[in-house]
């Protein structure tokens, strides 16, 4: 069945993995985006990829009217809301701009879905809610312990959407990301990082393109086996995946009121210095690295339990560690500056 989706955030790093696949899996799409982190480039790159040209409104998710339009424009069956600000640190410094851009944001898509009809949504959450685990691997059904105000900015958005559902009979689903690293197998579109990468994946990838001199490795007195924190990280292709296989679901088995959470990881951690090691193999040759103090609220470990999105929509994650950094060295290879060039 030929759907229209509607993206928010579509310009960005998830957003763009997430429209190639759907524009692959035969859906129309509508991307809204206000290119506050994203370029117009990555937009053009996925309509080169999946043949189809791709229609950006640009603009703001909290702009009522601007929506209205947008709703009253297109046959809209499902939004996926990823839209938004995901910098842990930035919002310790700054909780008003995380719960103006991803709380209020959310609600007045929600609310604009509400006036229009539209009773299908994907929302992008984030394995951060669940803080500092108690138990690995984490279930949905972890104890929810968010500890930054971007944690709690995307949970307060996921009881949100709960809420509208249940109200209203949506069918709704909130997916919890773990570490999305990688890029697209074709070296087009990829992360594209604002300033100093803060995630280790694009540091290490600038590193190894030369275009930083060396890696602070946070940590190595962890209670973890190298010492290094571990993580589950996801080719944003797997990621992308996910969406669709969400997206479907919802279009065709969802229940009316139903709002689950759903884990999109790989169920697999690798600590900072495997993934070194993975990307020196990868690349031939030594990355520049030293041991540096812990980054403040970084947890040892943490993995996600993924069987649900397994049992719920059909869908895993297929690709290792060792495609997550080939795809994103070729994505830094092909594109140093990112998409400045274009
Ligand atoms: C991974 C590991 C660092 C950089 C963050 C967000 C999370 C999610 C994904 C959105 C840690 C270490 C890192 C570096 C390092 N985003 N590291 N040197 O912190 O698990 O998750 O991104 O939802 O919300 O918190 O990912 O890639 O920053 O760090 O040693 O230069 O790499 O200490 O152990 P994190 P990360």
């Amino acid at each position: 069945m030929h759907s229209t989706i509607l993206v928010t955030g579509g310009a960005g790093y998830i957003g763009s993995h997430t429209l190639v696949a759907l524009l692959e899996d035969g859906h129309r799409v509508v991307v809204l985006d206000d290119l506050s982190n994203a370029s117009p480039a990555a937009l053009a790159r996925v309509g080169e990829i999946a043949g189809k040209p791709v229609q950006l409104i640009r603009g703001d998710v909290r702009d009522g009217a601007l929506l209205d339009q947008i709703f009253a424009m297109h046959p809209i069956d499902c939004v996926l809301h990823l839209a938004g600000v995901k910098a842990v640190g930035e919002s310790v410094a700054n909780p008003q701009k995380y719960f103006e851009i991803n709380t209020q944001g959310s609600l007045a898509l929600f609310s604009a879905m509400q006036r229009a009809g539209v009773a299908r949504a994907v929302f992008s959450s984030t394995a951060t809610v669940y803080g500092a685990p108690e138990f690995v691997p984490l279930t949905e059904a972890a104890a929810l312990r968010p500890e930054s105000p971007y944690a709690t900015s995307k949970l307060a958005v996921e009881y949100m959407l709960a809420g509208f559902a249940r109200a209203h009979s949506w069918r709704a689903i909130n997916l919890r990301y773990f570490n999305p690293v990688g890029a697209h197998p074709s070296g087009r579109i990829g992360e594209d990082p604002l300033g100093e990468p803060a995630n280790l994946f694009p540091y290490i990838a600038q590193v190894a393109g030369k275009r930083r001199q060396i890696l602070s490795i946070f940590g190595n007195d962890y209670p973890t086996a190298d010492g290094t924190c571990e993580r589950d990280y996801i080719h944003v292709c797997d990621l992308a995946a996910g969406h669709v296989a969400a997206v479907n679901y919802l279009l065709n088995h969802a229940m009316p009121g139903e709002c689950p959470a759903v884990n999109l990881g790989t169920g697999q951690a690798y600590s900072v210095l495997q993934v070194l090691a993975q990307w020196q193999a990868t690349c031939g040759f030594d990355i520049a690295h030293q041991i540096a103090p812990r980054r403040a609220g970084d947890v040892p470990s943490y993995f996600a339990n993924p069987a649900g999105a397994q049992s719920l929509f059909g869908w895993r994650a297929r690709q290792d560690l060792a495609r997550m950094c080939a795809d994103h060295w070729a994505w830094q290879q092909q594109n140093p500056h990112g998409y400045n060039a274009d």
